[in-house]
C-alpha cells in the first residue's frame, strides 16, 4: 500500500479510536500510542530518509497534516471528557439532602448576666439610672469615703487583695490612697455623691473579689448590684417599700420580706432584708435552715458621716442603700444549694434557666 495511503487509514483509526476514549485515561493512551516517542506517527517521521525523494515532500506535508489533526482532535475530545468527569465527581459528592440534619446548639447568656439584667430593669422601671464604677479602686472609695478608716474593726469583715507595685509594696494614688481589687460596689455611692446633685437615684452593678475560698456560699470574685437614693425627706419606711417592691418583683407577689438589723459602717441604721423561703414557702427547711427566711441584701439609711465625705448637707438630705450578690440572687430565685454552680460552665445546668 502506498505510504499515503496508509497515512489516511491510520488517520481514519485514530480519529475512531478518538472518538471511543471513554475517559482522559484512555485518550492519554490513545496519544500516547500515535505520537509518543514509539508512536505509529512518530514512526513515519522517523523513517522519512526511507521514503523516496521524489514523494518525500508530499509525504512530509501529510504526515504534519495528518499530527496537526490528530492533535487537535485529541485536545477537543480532552475537554469534552475533563467536563463530563468534572460533572460526575460533583454529583457524586453532592449533598444527600434527604440526610437528617446535625442539630445546632445555640448558645445563650449566662444566668448570672441574665440576673444582673433582670434586677436593673426592676428598678430603672421605678425610676433609676445605671451607675458604673471601676473594679480597681483606691482605699479611699472603697473604705474611708464609706466611714470605713484603716483602723475599722469592719475591714476584717472583707479581706482584700491589694495592688502592688513592682517592688512588692501596695500601690499607691498620689502616695496616699492604696490601690485594692474593690471589694464591694458601695464606692460607687461614694463616686456618685462627689460628682451628681441629689436627688439621686442610681444602681451600679459590677464586679467585686474578696480573698475567699469559694465554698457553697463565698466565691472570691462575684457581682453586686448597688443602690443609692439621696433625696429630700427619704426615710426608713421608702427603705422598706422599695426592697419589698424588689424582692415581690424578682421572686414572686406571694413572697414575704422583712428586715433585720445589722452592722454596715456607711449606713445607720442598718438591716439585712430576708425574704420568706422559696423552698417551704416560710414553714421552716433545710434550705433556709429551718428558719423560714432567706438573706437576700444589706442595707441602711445612709449614714451622715459618708454624705460628710461627699459634702452633701445631712441637714437638707436623707438617702438609704443597698448592696445584694448577683449570684445569690440567682440561687435564691432558682434555688440552686450552692454559689460555684454557677461557675463551672456545665451548660447541662445553665441550660434550664
Ligand atoms: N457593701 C455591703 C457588702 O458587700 C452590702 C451593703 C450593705 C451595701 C448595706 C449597702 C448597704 O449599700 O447600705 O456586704
Amino acid at each position: 500500500m502506498a505510504i499515503v495511503d496508509e497515512l489516511a487509514q491510520l488517520r481514519e483509526e485514530v480519529h475512531r479510536n478518538i472518538e471511543q476514549a471513554a475517559d482522559t485515561q484512555a485518550l492519554d493512551e490513545v496519544r500516547v500510542s500515535v505520537l509518543g516517542k514509539s508512536g505509529t506517527l512518530t514512526g513515519y517521521l522517523r523513517s522519512m530518509g526511507q521514503v523516496p525523494a521524489e514523494q518525500r515532500a508530499e509525504v512530509g506535508r501529510l504526515v504534519n497534516e495528518v499530527r496537526e489533526q490528530v492533535e487537535s482532535a485529541l485536545a477537543q475530545r480532552k475537554q469534552m471528557l475533563e467536563a463530563a468527569e468534572l460533572e460526575a465527581d460533583m454529583a457524586a459528592g453532592a449533598l444527600d439532602i434527604t440526610l437528617p440534619g446535625r442539630a445546632q446548639t445555640v448558645g445563650t447568656r449566662h444566668l448570672i448576666s441574665r440576673i444582673t439584667d433582670e434586677i436593673a430593669e426592676i428598678f430603672l422601671g421605678i425610676g433609676y439610672t445605671v451607675a458604673s464604677g471601676t473594679e480597681v479602686e483606691t482605699d479611699y472609695y472603697n473604705f474611708e469615703a464609706l466611714n470605713t478608716p484603716a483602723d475599722h474593726p469592719a475591714r476584717g469583715m472583707q479581706d482584700t487583695f491589694y495592688v502592688v507595685d513592682r517592688s512588692g509594696d501596695v500601690a499607691a494614688v498620689r502616695g496616699e490612697s492604696d490601690v485594692l481589687l474593690r471589694t464591694q460596689t458601695s464606692g460607687v455611692q461614694a463616686h456618685v455623691m462627689e460628682t451628681q446633685k441629689p436627688p439621686i437615684y442610681i444602681i451600679a452593678p459590677g464586679k467585686v473579689y474578696r480573698r475567699d475560698v469559694a465554698d457553697p456560699s463565698h466565691l472570691p470574685q462575684f457581682n453586686q448590684v448597688e443602690g443609692l437614693v439621696v433625696d429630700e425627706g427619704i426615710t426608713f419606711g421608702d427603705l422598706a417599700g422599695t426592697i419589698d417592691y424588689f424582692c415581690k418583683q424578682m421572686f414572686g407577689p406571694d413572697r414575704k420580706t422583712r428586715l433585720r438589723p445589722h452592722f454596715f459602717p456607711f449606713t445607720e441604721p442598718s438591716a439585712e432584708a430576708d425574704v420568706s423561703c422559696g423552698i417551704c414557702g416560710g414553714e421552716g427547711c433545710r434550705f433556709c435552715k429551718g428558719t423560714g427566711w432567706v438573706e437576700v441584701l444589706g442595707c441602711g439609711m445612709v449614714d451622715p458621716n459618708v454624705f460628710g465625705y461627699a459634702g452633701i448637707d445631712p441637714e437638707v438630705y436623707s438617702g438609704f442603700a443597698f448592696g445584694m450578690g448577683v449570684e445569690r440572687i440567682a440561687c435564691l430565685k432558682y434555688n440552686v444549694p450552692d454559689l460555684r454552680m454557677l461557675l463551672n460552665g456545665d451548660v447541662r445546668f445553665l441550660r434550664q434557666f
